[in-house]
C-alpha cells in the first residue's frame, strides 16, 4: 500500500466526504452541526452509537469500538482490500489511481497464495476419495459424505513430495508453495510436503478464500493437529474456523457459539446447529471478538468443565469486558466433563444441545460465580475484598443498564447499600446521560498536557499552525510521535482527523491514534484553541521540569560549573 502514492490517498480522503459515503448505505441523522449518528452497521444494535464526525471525517461506534476515515469504512462495510477500496474511491470522485511498478509487485504476492492454496484443497479433496482408510475413519467419527463436502475435507496422502510434484514444477511454483505454509525448506535446499497422512481441514476466510489448513492425524499420534504456519494470507489470531460456512447458512445471524475444535464445529453443524465457529488453537482475541460482533450480538463461548475450561472462559470474559455493552448477550456454557460438543451434540441431539445451550451462565452470573469461589462471604474484611476485587472489573463496563445491574448485584452479595457502592465508582445518577461518552470523557485537568495536547491536535489538526514558538525538547515516551503529528499537520494545511489517522495504516501508532481521535472531551469548541496553548505551555514546563532534575542529579554526582550553576539558578528563578 505504500505504492500507492501518499500525496493521492491524501487528495482522494480530502475529495471524499465520509458522511456522504455511509449516508449512501445507511439510514443516518444529524444530531448536531458536525455529527450524525446511525445504527452501527458492524455490530447488531437497536438504539444508534454509532458516529460520524463531519469536520474531523471519522467515525467511531460507542458501542463496539470500530473507527476510522472513508477509507476504513469502505473496507470494512464492502468488505474491499485497501487497494479496491482506493480505486472505488477514486471511481467515485472521478480521479485515476497512480499506478507505480511497485504496487503491482505488492498485488501479486498475495493473488497466487490464494490460488495455490485452493488448488491444494482440491487436490486434497480429491485424494480422499481414493483414500478408502481416510473415509472410514471420517465415518467412524460420524461425518456424513455431504458435511464432508460442505467443509471442503480432504486427506493429504503419506508421502513427503506429493504436493511438491503436483505443483511445484517450476521455481516459482515452489517458492509459492512454500509461502503458503504448504511445504517446508530442507537444511540441503529442498523441500518437502507439510501435511502427511493427514485429514485435511481447509480454512477459509470470511469471503470463502481458502487461507490455510489443519490437518489431523488419522487415529493416534502426535502431533494430533497439524496447522499451517502464519503466512501473508493467514493469521491464527484472526481467523474463526466455521465463520464462513456459518455466513453461508444463515442470511442473519442470531448467535454465534464459539468452541474449540475443528470436529467440534463440523459435528455440530452435521446435526443441524449451524452457527458455530471455533478459534484455531489459540484463546480468543479481540480481533476474534471484533470480528463476530459483526455479525451477531449474542456470542455463547462453550468450554470444557473443568479447570482449564474454567480458566479458560475467564480469559475470555476478560477480552469481552471493554467491549461489553447493554445490547450484547455473552454467555458461557460449561460442558459436562469428558464432553466436547462433538460428543455432547451427537449423543443428544440439536434440541437437547440446544436446551443447554439456553442453560448457559449469563455474562453476570459467570462474572459472580468466578469471583465468589475465591471469596468469603462470612466475614466483613471477605466482603470488603469481594466488593474491591469486583469493582476493579465492574468499572471497566460503559456506565449502562448492565453496569447498574452488576452493581446491585454487587451490593446485595457485599450486603452494602447500592448508594454506598456507587459512590465508589463514581457514579451518579444520570447515568444513562453519560451512557454514550462511554465513560471516556476527561477534563483538562485531570490528563498530562502531553495527552492533552495529542488529543486535541488528532481531534483539530489545524492546531498545529497556532504554535508560534519553537516546541521544547522533551524525554517523554509519546513526544516524538506528537512532534511527527505537528510536523504532518504543518505540512497539510486542510488535514482532517481521518487524513492524518491514514499516515498510520498498519502502524504500531494506529491504535493510539484512533484511541485519541475516539476521545471525547468536555471542552467547548470555542475553548480548543486556548486549552492546546496551554498544553503547549504545559510541556514547556515539563522540559524546565526534566532540565533542572537533570541538571540536579549532575549536581550532587559530580558538581556543576559556574555557568551551570547560574543557568539552574535562572532556571529556578523562572518556575
Ligand atoms: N489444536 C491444535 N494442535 C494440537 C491440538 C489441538 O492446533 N496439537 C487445536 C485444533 O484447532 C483443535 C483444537 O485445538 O481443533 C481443539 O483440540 P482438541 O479438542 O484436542 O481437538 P478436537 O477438535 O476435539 O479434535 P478431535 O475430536 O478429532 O480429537
Ligand atoms: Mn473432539
Amino acid at each position: 500500500m505504500d505504492h500507492i502514492p501518499r500525496e493521492f490517498i491524501s487528495l482522494l480522503l480530502d475529495k471524499v466526504d465520509l458522511v456522504d459515503l455511509i449516508s449512501a448505505r445507511l439510514p443516518i441523522k444529524k444530531k448536531s452541526a458536525n455529527n450524525f449518528f446511525a445504527c452501527c452497521p458492524f455490530h447488531n444494535e437497536k438504539t444508534p452509537s454509532f458516529s460520524v464526525n463531519q469536520a474531523k471525517q471519522f467515525y467511531y461506534c460507542f458501542g463496539c469500538g470500530e473507527h476510522g476515515n472513508a477509507i476504513d469504512f469502505l473496507m470494512k462495510y464492502d468488505h474491499l482490500g485497501f487497494v479496491e477500496t482506493i480505486e472505488t474511491l477514486a471511481r467515485q470522485v472521478g480521479l485515476e489511481v497512480p499506478r507505480t511498478q511497485h504496487q503491482e509487485d505488492k498485488q501479486d504476492t498475495t493473488a497466487p497464495l490464494y490460488a495455490i492454496t485452493a488448488e491444494a484443497a482440491a487436490f486434497y479433496q480429491a485424494q480422499l476419495k481414493k483414500s478408502p482408510r481416510a473415509i472410514d475413519y471420517l465415518k467412524q467419527r460420524g461425518l456424513s459424505g455431504t458435511i464432508a463436502k460442505q467443509f471442503g475435507l480432504g486427506y493429504a496422502p503419506a508421502q513427503w513430495e506429493q504436493l511438491l510434484q503436483q505443483f511445484g514444477d517450476t521455481a516459482q511454483n515452489k517458492q509459492k508453495l512454500l509461502q503458503a505454509g504448504l511445504t517446508i525448506k530442507k537444511e540441503d535446499g529442498g523441500y518437502y510436503d507439510r501435511f502427511r497422512d493427514r485429514i485435511m481441514f481447509p480454512i477459509h476466510d470470511r469471503r470463502g478464500r481458502i487461507i490455510g489448513f489443519g490437518g489431523r492425524i488419522i487415529d493416534q499420534g502426535e502431533p494430533k493437529y497439524l496447522n499451517s504456519p502464519e503466512t501473508p494470507i493467514f493469521q491464527k489470531g484472526q481467523e474463526l474456523y466455521g465463520l464462513y460456512q456459518s455466513l453461508q447458512a444463515n442470511r442473519k445471524l442470531n448467535r454465534l457459539l464459539v468452541v474449540e475444535g475443528y470436529m467440534d464445529v463440523i459435528a455440530l453443524f452435521q446435526h443441524g446447529i449451524n452457527y458455530a465457529v471455533a478459534t484455531l488453537g489459540t484463546a480468543t482475541t479481540p480481533h476474534h471478538l471484533h470480528q463476530l460482533l459483526r455479525y451477531t450480538n449474542e456470542i455463547i463461548f462453550c468450554f470444557d468443565g473443568d479447570e482449564a475450561g474454567r480458566r479458560a472462559a475467564w480469559r475470555a470474559f476478560e477480552v469481552v469486558l471493554p467491549m461489553m455493552h447493554d445490547e450484547l448477550q455473552i454467555k458461557f456454557m460449561f460442558l459436562p466433563e469428558g464432553d466436547d460438543p462433538d460428543t455432547l451434540v451427537a449423543r443428544e441431539g440439536k434440541e437437547r444441545f440446544e436446551e443447554q445451550l439456553s442453560k448457559a451462565l449469563t455474562f453476570t452470573n459467570f462474572f459472580f460465580h468466578h469471583q465468589l469461589q475465591q471469596a468469603d462471604l462470612s466475614s466483613m474484611d471477605g466482603r470488603a475484598r469481594f466488593t474491591a476485587q469486583a469493582l476493579v472489573y465492574i468499572k471497566q463496563l460503559a456506565p449502562g443498564v448492565l453496569q447498574e445491574m452488576l452493581l446491585d448485584e454487587l451490593a446485595k452479595k457485599a450486603r452494602i447499600t447500592a448508594e454506598q457502592l456507587k459512590q465508589q465508582t463514581g457514579h451518579t445518577q444520570s447515568v444513562s446521560a453519560k451512557r454514550i461518552a462511554n465513560g471516556r470523557q476527561i477534563k483538562s485537568q485531570t490528563t498530562t498536557p502531553l495527552r492533552l495536547a495529542l488529543i486535541l491536535l488528532v481531534q483539530h489538526p489545524e492546531l498545529a499552525h497556532h504554535i508560534s514558538e519553537p516546541l521544547p525538547e522533551l524525554s517523554l515516551p509519546a513526544y516524538p510521535f506528537f512532534i511527527k503529528l505537528i510536523e504532518i499537520c504543518r505540512q497539510h494545511p486542510h488535514l482532517t482527523t481521518g487524513g492524518l489517522l491514514e499516515f498510520w495504516r498498519e502502524q504500531k501508532e494506529e491504535k493510539l491514534l484512533a484511541k485519541l481521535a475516539s476521545w471525547e472531551l468536555v471542552i467547548p469548541e470555542t475553548g480548543v484553541k486556548e486549552e492546546f496553548l496551554g498544553a503547549i505551555r504545559g510541556l514547556t514546563r515539563s522540559a524546565h521540569d526534566q532540565v533542572i532534575q537533570r541538571m540536579l542529579a549532575k549536581a550532587a554526582q559530580q558538581g556543576l560549573s559556574d555557568e551551570e550553576k547560574s543557568q539552574l539558578t535562572q532556571l529556578i528563578a523562572d518556575k
